[in-house]
């Protein structure tokens, strides 16, 4: 299945997707030399403040998507930073890091503990994991995305939609980091986004989670679902007094550094 994800519209609240991937860079100190890798990098502005903050270090950024990549490549040029199209499923780097970094793309992908394992597998000793992931689980928007998908006019688009893989379990990770790291780190918090404009949630999650869903739509369709998802969402997130929309999301922070 081609995810076609839309740099533009990711960008949108650039502001607020940012603050969850700070947070955790303010948490990391790096231990030991080498390289670093931001698995998931979009379209590259958080990868440019990881360079900024480590600017001697060798850094490569990778996304599974030709138009994330191509933006990060086109707009971060002159950044020094290597990017690469490819699926963190598959990935491995070719020398042992000082980082793995990644926010907010894991929960894309399954199996976490073959995947904690094998990020564990490209740290050099002492190195870094620093990961975020959203917890959507619960979440009313993505409550909505599976109600309306369901419906048979609709689910017969969506039957090889990859569904964000989101049990991520803390106990279950903790075991395999235990045995492999020490000063491990884990944290969950929640942000109050407060968005502006007639539909800002459905804007928001029209640049990640419902991604999957319009790639397989033609214009017209989408329109139409993108209207019936609108509806059901604006039920569910009311606007306060000022006109404005509080988007709730809660995040896990996982940073551990290899023994
Ligand atoms: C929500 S965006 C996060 C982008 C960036 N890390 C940030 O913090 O702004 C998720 C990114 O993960 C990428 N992604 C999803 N599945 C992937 C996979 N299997 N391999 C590589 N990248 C993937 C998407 O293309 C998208 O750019």
């Amino acid at each position: 299945m081609t995810q076609k994800w839309k740099p533009e519209t990711y960008l949108i609240y650039e502001k607020d997707r940012s603050r969850p991937a700070l947070d955790l860079l303010s948490q990391i100190d790096l231990d030991t030399d080498g390289g670093i890798v931001d698995l998931g990098c979009g379209p590259g502005n958080i990868t440019k403040i990881i360079k900024d903050n480590w600017p001697d270090r060798k850094l490569t950024g990778i996304d599974i998507s030709e138009e994330m990549i191509s933006e990060a490549k086109k707009k971060y040029q002159k950044s020094n930073i290597c990017w690469e199209k490819a699926d963190i499923t598959h990935w491995t780097s070719d020398e042992k890091l000082a980082l793995v970094f990644s926010n907010a793309a894991l929960q894309w992908i399954p199996n976490h503990e073959v995947l904690f394992l094998k990020l564990l597998k490209n740290l050099k000793s002492k190195g870094t994991l620093g990961i975020q992931v959203p917890i959507t689980k619960k979440l009313y928007f993505q409550e909505a995305i599976h109600k309306l998908s369901s419906l048979p006019k609709w689910a017969k688009y969506f039957e090889n939609v990859k569904q964000i893989n989101n049990s991520i379990k803390v106990n279950q990770i903790y075991q395999i980091l235990s045995s492999h790291c020490k000063d491990i780190n884990i944290w969950k918090t929640n942000y109050y986004h407060v968005l502006t404009g007639n539909s800002p949630v459905t804007e928001w999650i029209k640049g990640t989670g419902l991604t999957p869903y319009l790639s397989l739509l033609s214009r017209p369709d989408k329109k139409i679902f993108l209207d019936e998802y609108k509806q059901l969402v604006n039920n569910l997130y009311p606007k306060q007094e000022d006109k404005k929309t509080i988007l709730k999301m809660k995040r896990l922070f996982i940073i551990a550094r290899k023994k």
